[in-house]
């Protein structure tokens, strides 16, 4: 899976082209966006049409185009991926590369960028034979780039040997073995709370909160893109799925209990669930119906279990990192402060949801995170950047703890 991985795809003009199409699709499926340059020569093969309309993003192609240099510029390009990817690579690319030679928008971009960079080589055996090839090649490797096949198989042009493209596919899976072994989380599992949790009250009603899910499943995005098994236990909400996560539904805070401490053993568990904190005490079987001049019923009710004081207390199968949150609508840092003692997690993530700061079922949110030993002060920020810094923060926690073990 790549959920959030942003892939540049250069497309040089060979036959293996077509190919390209399928990988984009491939590469998106698992949750990568796409963006794709074409060479002068790509486009006789394929067409900027299919290849805008797989990766569902503009296809950029000319060097000197004023409207592509003020929107984004080639520059940008190679710094908004986190990966640049060559398939397929023909001999005549990795050649312009191997010299540092940059006549169009590209080959530019491959001399500019500093990102690593992977090719997929696709040619002719005896051109993948031949003495510059090999030199190119070796050159390229020796400056760190990384190569996906090519492969032996029959050739497009009727022979039969090395040279052929490796499979989509096959060149997904290098990519992700790629990102396995740099994600800073990869062996982690980590279980994320998310959403409200709806009480039943009868078979058509129920208590529940304004929690839109977004938080929490931004969060479970960001430790998956970081290479954590995660496992996102969610309330009802819009929210899509996030690419790469295992989801499980559940509806009540009993069922979200049971849920997130089923899944134990983890290393890490955040609980971003705007759980309920009480249900009534009994379902009923049939809907309440209104009596002519009757009383409105009277909800008895009784207390929820709490799923992070049960993470944080489960003894040998306890995570390593326990993150909670505290929505507080007053004294928010002196409240979460007590919060993180009493429910006996590491860290609590305190925000304000006081109604006039719009966090609640909103987009940005401005948040405290409280440990042990500090208080640190975010500032206002998209929920998206608050769940990417804090997955950072829990990647920086588990690669000192493993120096510290060292
Ligand atoms: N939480 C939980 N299970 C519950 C209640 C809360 O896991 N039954 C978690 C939330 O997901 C959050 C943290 O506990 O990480 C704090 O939630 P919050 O609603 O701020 O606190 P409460 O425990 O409900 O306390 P209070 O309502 O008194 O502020």
């Amino acid at each position: 899976m790549l959920p959030g991985k942003r892939i540049l795809l250069i497309i040089s003009g060979g036959i293996a082209a077509y190919k390209s199409l399928d990988l984009i699709r491939r590469l998106r499926e698992r949750g990568a966006t796409v963006r794709c340059v074409m060479t002068d020569s790509a486009t006789q093969f394929i067409t900027p049409l299919s290849v805008s309309a797989l990766s569902e993003n503009k296809v950029y192609g000319d060097l000197f185009s004023l409207t592509d240099e003020a929107e984004m510029g080639h520059i940008q390009l190679s710094r908004d991926a986190d990966l640049v990817l060559v398939a397929p690579a023909t001999t005549n690319i990795l050649a312009k590369m191997a010299q540092g030679i940059s006549d169009d928008l590209a080959t530019t971009v491959l001399l500019a960028t500093d990102k690593d960079v992977i090719a997929a080589p696709a040619m002719n055996v005896r051109m993948w034979e031949h003495a510059a090839t090999r030199d190119n090649v070796s050159t390229l490797k020796s400056r760190g780039v990384l190569f996906a096949g090519p492969t032996e198989g029959d050739m497009a042009c009727g022979e039969y040997g090395e040279g052929r493209m490796i499979e989509p596919l096959e060149i997904v899976t290098e990519i992700e073995h790629y990102f396995s072994a740099a994600a800073p989380l990869a062996g982690r599992r980590a279980i994320v709370t998310s959403g409200p949790t709806h009480e039943a009250i009868d078979p058509v009603r129920y208590v529940a909160n304004r929690s839109s899910g977004k938080q929490g499943h931004a969060i479970a995005a960001a430790l998956a893109g970081m290479g954590a098994e995660t496992i996102l236990v969610t309330g009802p909400t819009a929210e899509a799925n996030p690419a790469g996560v295992k989801i499980v539904r559940i509806e009540s805070a009993r069922e979200m209990h049971d849920a997130a401490t089923g899944a134990l053993p983890a290393d890490i568990a955040v609980c971003a669930a705007a759980v309920a904190d009480w249900r009534p005490a009994e379902i009923l079987e049939g809907k309440i119906k209104k009596t002519k001049g009757g009383a409105p019923p009277c909800l008895d009710m009784v207390e929820n279990p709490d799923i992070l004081r049960s993470l944080s207390a489960a003894g040998n199968q306890r995570p390593a990192l326990v993150v909670g949150f505290a929505a507080e609508t007053d004294n928010v840092l002196a409240n979460a402060t007590a919060k993180r003692e009493r429910k006996g997690c590491d860290w609590i993530v305190a925000n304000d949801v006081s109604p006039d700061t719009g966090t609640f079922g909103g987009d940005r949110n401005t948040v405290h995170l409280i440990t042990a030993d500090s208080t640190d002060d975010w500032p206002a920020m998209a929920k998206s950047d608050v769940a990417e810094r804090l997955a950072e923060h829990i990647a920086t926690h588990f690669a000192n703890l493993r120096e510290a073990a060292e």
